[in-house]
């Protein structure tokens, strides 16, 4: 069978970072659940779907018109790379991504990105639904403080002007929705891994799953 890791987490954990490294470096495929997501929320917002129309906004994810290229994201034609990383979006994609009839929509979709050589998986629920037979599952943390430091860092060093008690506000609320859903609740995977990074590099991490997948 295809190898898949699954590397799931809190946002801000530092999953996205590492899983694109892990990826490069065992020459995997990547799939960035998340952006599926905010995908999603970007459409929404611009179309004005009110954001209780469960209904309709599965219907928006079923019929994304999404491609990657290298690392940047196309949505019908348009280069959506940064605007799905906007707090916003990933405000609104986290609410959307309690309905189960979205998720249900992103299911197959997610599946098609599991090809050789291996897959790399970054997200939520990776270990625990889409791909639960991963070779290798981990699940990514960090405390708040280290979270909200690396998000304020991430924000202005794109010129994006951030401020640390919103987005510790933000963190708490999008933990809380994330942890606390119904469906698909963000918890670590069985046989997961756990890797705190609050005190570790992003290269001491990779070469930690590195490891666990070479083990
Ligand atoms: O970058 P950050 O961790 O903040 O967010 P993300 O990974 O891009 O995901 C945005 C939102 O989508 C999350 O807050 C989750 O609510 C949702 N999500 C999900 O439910 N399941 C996934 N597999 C990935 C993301």
């Amino acid at each position: 069978p295809i190898p898949v890791i699954t590397i799931d987490g809190p946002t801000a954990s530092g999953k996205g970072t590492v899983a694109h490294k892990v990826a490069e470096h065992l020459g995997f495929h990547l799939l960035d659940s998340g952006a599926l997501y905010r995908l999603t929320a970007l459409q929404a917002l611009r179309r004005g779907t009110p954001l209780n129309d469960e209904h309709a906004l599965a219907k928006l994810a079923e019929h994304l018109n999404i491609s990657f290229t290298g690392d940047a994201i196309f949505l019908a034609h348009e280069n959506v790379t940064d605007a799905i990383r906007q707090e916003e979006v990933g405000n609104t994609a986290s609410k959307i991504a309690a309905f189960p009839t979205v998720r249900t929509a992103l299911y197959g979709l997610q599946l098609g990105f599991r090809k050789t050589p291996g897959l790399v998986a970054d997200g939520r629920d990776m270990g625990t639904v889409i791909f639960p037979h991963a070779t290798l599952k981990v699940f990514l943390t960090a405390s708040v403080a280290a979270r909200a430091e690396r998000r304020y860092k991430q924000l202005i060093g794109k010129g994006i002007p951030a401020n640390m008690e919103d987005l510790l506000m933000d963190l708490k609320a999008r933990d809380d929705r994330d942890t606390n859903r119904a469906i698909a609740p963000l918890v670590p995977a069985e046989g997961a891994h756990v890797l705190d990074t609050s005190e570790m590099t992003v290269e001491t991490a990779v070469a930690q799953v590195l490891q666990w997948y070479a083990a």
